[in-house]
């Protein structure tokens, strides 16, 4: 059986060891042979693919990144995916499977290929934690662990020079992040898209705060925004006309330090969540997931996404994945509890 991998959207780490799982397990048991899509979708229109061996998998539990690519690529022409292309590509590198790994966009060019006669099988992965077919996406854990480190270590010098401090974590339609690590890192106000703020409620719990404590975490998730008006956009679109966001804590500096006269400070992590090693969670669940889309292809159970579902690994169709998955009220209220 030749089985291609391609890896979508944004990069994080556990790609590479995901595509490790697949190849390694897929040469094992299967005899399976594989290629590896360049660049995403692009790799798939052009049919540019690399061959990938046993021994080419060498160092990859670690490596953060794909070393397949991913660059955003024109799949929609006017809103309309281009589907021959698609399977022009898939015929023309001769596959008899195709394991996507990726978010909700991605996945959801998959689910459209499967509808158009392709034998494909998904892999969630996205530091957004937003599908809604699964309660863990490859790259969230990795995220967390960057941006808890982060606000512990905000915290010290927050606490040195008396400051309000906020940082800005990814998180474009769903608070994920924010909410965990904020909770995980102790955050005193946590802002989210799923829960637009209000400015002066934002002042009240750090002007209540500073009268008991004389500095303040804010942990903001880049989707956040006031209840009256628009998340911050940068200006730039990516590939999928969608407009990119960042600054939001930017914006909150300016007014807290307008309104309540604390010395404010603005941290935006940025990519730094989706680079570098993956940590020992994404290792695993990346091992757990490769293996499984390996055995799903092998019985030719296609349309298929692996996904963690009650803590269980299980199997949910590719439609029902690329839905996306917000913050619920139970997550807020609880870190909630420890705003202030
Ligand atoms: O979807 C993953 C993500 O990292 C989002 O959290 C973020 O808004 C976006 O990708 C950034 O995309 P880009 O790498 O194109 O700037």
């Amino acid at each position: 059986m030749r089985v291609g991998i391609l890896t979508g959207g944004g990069d994080c780490p556990g790609l590479n060891a995901a595509i490790r799982a697949v190849v390694r397990k897929g040469i094992n048991d299967y005899h399976m042979q594989f290629v590896g899509v360049k660049d995403g979708w692009r790799g798939m229109m052009e049919a540019d693919s690399i061959p990938l061996t046993r021994n080419d998998m060498s160092g990859l539990l670690v490596r953060g990144g794909t070393i397949l690519g991913s660059t955003p690529s024109q799949v929609f022409d006017k809103g309309e995916l281009k589907v021959e292309k698609l399977v022009e590509g898939y015929r023309c590198m001769n596959l008899d499977a195709l394991i996507v790994i990726g978010g909700d966009t991605t996945l959801g060019v998959a689910a459209k290929m499967f509808d158009a006669g392709l034998n494909i099988v998904g892999i969630p992965k996205t530091i957004d934690n937003d599908l809604v077919g699964t309660e863990v996406t490859v790259g969230f854990n990795t995220a967390l662990t960057v941006a808890v480190e982060a606000i512990d270590r905000v915290h010290t010098t927050a606490e040195s020079h008396h400051r309000v401090m906020i940082v800005e974590v990814m998180g474009r339609h769903a608070g994920w992040i924010a909410i965990m690590a904020g909770m995980a890192g102790g955050a005193d106000l946590i802002l989210i898209p799923e829960k637009p703020f209000d400015l002066d409620d934002v002042c009240s719990v750090i002007s209540k705060r500073h009268q008991r404590k004389s500095f303040t975490i804010v942990v903001v998730a880049e989707g956040a925004h006031p209840r009256d008006g628009e998340a911050s956009y940068t200006g730039e679109e990516d590939a999928f006309g969608n407009h990119t966001l960042g600054g939001v804590s930017n914006y909150l500096k300016r007014e807290i330090k307008n309104k309540l006269g604390f010395d404010t400070r603005s941290i935006i992590l940025g990519h730094t969540q989706r680079g570098g090693i993956p940590t020992v969670a994404d290792r695993i669940l990346a091992t757990r997931y490769g293996v499984k889309a390996v055995d799903l292809t092998s019985q030719q159970e296609y349309g298929k996404m692996v996904a963690i579902q009650g803590g269980q690994l299980v199997t949910v169709s590719l439609d029902e994945a690329v839905k996306q998955r917000k913050v619920t009220d139970y997550w807020y209220d609880l870190a909630a509890n420890f705003f202030g």
